[in-house]
């Protein structure tokens, strides 16, 4: 998560895959603070091996341990499947951290406060091109409604969201983030684009009002839910899009594996990682754009766009043997 951004890491020694015996790789071991955004370069190394949906990724945490398996880490983490204490515990850990944070810019970007306007930039460049596509031209003349998922304070309903939709939700489940979102957003917009509602509920719990959004906009949060919360959660909001509506989901991206930040109780993937839960999802990757411009140390950050239905196939009027016979050239 950004708290990849979450996080800076300071790495230590050397990080072995057993079960890729090639790889021997640096690890990040110490946190240094504030914690926030991770560091892309100093990021322990893991691999990956893909065979189709069955993926075997091996990770390490923000204390230099190495994990052979992500089932493992989870393990480790939440306990067995059905330990409803140990997930709790890790969504209160996850949240008790954000509580300690102060609620601003700085804050919910780990210190790095100066990646807004960057990633504002990029996010909407991302956006416009995608309501041209997929929305009835362009959403124009339209009541646009979208949901900004694990708000924080509201930076990005501020800066982007309230520009092109007419009412933004936010969901937070941290109150002291939620609250100053409110107040930032008090003086920004208008009577026709507005912050209507403003749900302190985390995301593993909350199902979106059926076919109320056109956009649900998923950044820097993700992290914080297990792969079985974080494919329910995107089962359970499909319905809640409008037809042509869409998510986009922004996140850090891990080189390989992933990365445990013991710290924040969250978890950078990579981008095999992510696809494969997409897939989980039954959900179209419709377009994916890396985030441009921000500092080398930090995590590599990818934009997901992704919709229910799949584009029509385009259906060839010659076949691939035919065009690939000798022809007479005309
Ligand atoms: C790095 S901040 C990003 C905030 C905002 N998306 C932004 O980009 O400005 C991470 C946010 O995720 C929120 N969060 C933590 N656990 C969550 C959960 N289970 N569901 C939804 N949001 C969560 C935190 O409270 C925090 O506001």
């Amino acid at each position: 998560m950004l708290s990849s951004l979450y996080s800076p890491l300071v790495s230590t020694g050397h990080f072995h895959c057993h079960n890729h015996h090639q790889n021997h790789l640096s690890p990040p071991s110490t946190l240094a603070s504030p914690p926030c955004l991770y560091q892309r370069g100093k990021e322990t190394r893991s691999v990956i091996t893909l065979s189709s949906d069955s993926m075997e990724l091996c990770g390490v945490d923000s204390e230099g341990k190495q994990f052979d398996s992500v089932q493992e880490m989870w393990r480790e983490e939440i306990g067995e499947e059905g330990d409803e204490t140990r997930k709790t515990q890790w969504y209160r850990d996850g949240v008790s951290y954000w509580e300690g944070v102060e609620a601003s810019v700085d804050g919910v970007l780990g210190g790095y406060g100066h990646v807004n306007d960057a990633d504002i930039i990029g996010s909407e460049v991302f956006l416009k091109t995608l309501m041209e596509e997929r929305l009835v031209n362009g959403g124009a003349n339209q009541h646009l409604v979208a949901l900004d998922c694990g708000s924080g304070i509201g930076r990005i309903t501020k800066n982007l969201l309230i520009r092109y939709f007419n009412e933004v939700d936010l969901l937070e489940p941290v109150e002291q983030f939620l609250d100053a979102a409110r107040e930032n957003l008090a003086t920004t917009g208008s009577e026709t684009h507005k912050a209507t509602n403003f749900f302190c509920i985390p995301l593993q719990e909350f199902t979106p009002a059926a076919g109320r959004y056109d956009v649900i906009w998923v950044q820097w949060c993700i992290g914080h839910l297990t792969d079985d919360d974080f494919v329910s959660f995107f089962n359970r909001a499909k319905g809640c899009l409008k037809p042509g509506g869409f998510f986009v989901v922004k996140e850090n991206n891990a080189k390989r594996g992933f990365v445990l930040d013991k710290e924040d109780h969250s978890i950078t993937r990579s981008d095999p990682y992510f696809k494969q839960l997409f897939r989980r999802c039954g959900l179209h990757l419709y377009r994916t754009k890396d985030q441009k411009g921000l500092p080398e140390e930090l995590f590599a950050v990818k934009m997901y766009a992704l919709t229910v239905d799949t584009p029509p196939k385009i259906h060839r009027t010659r076949s691939k043997t035919q065009s690939n016979r000798p022809q007479i050239i005309k």
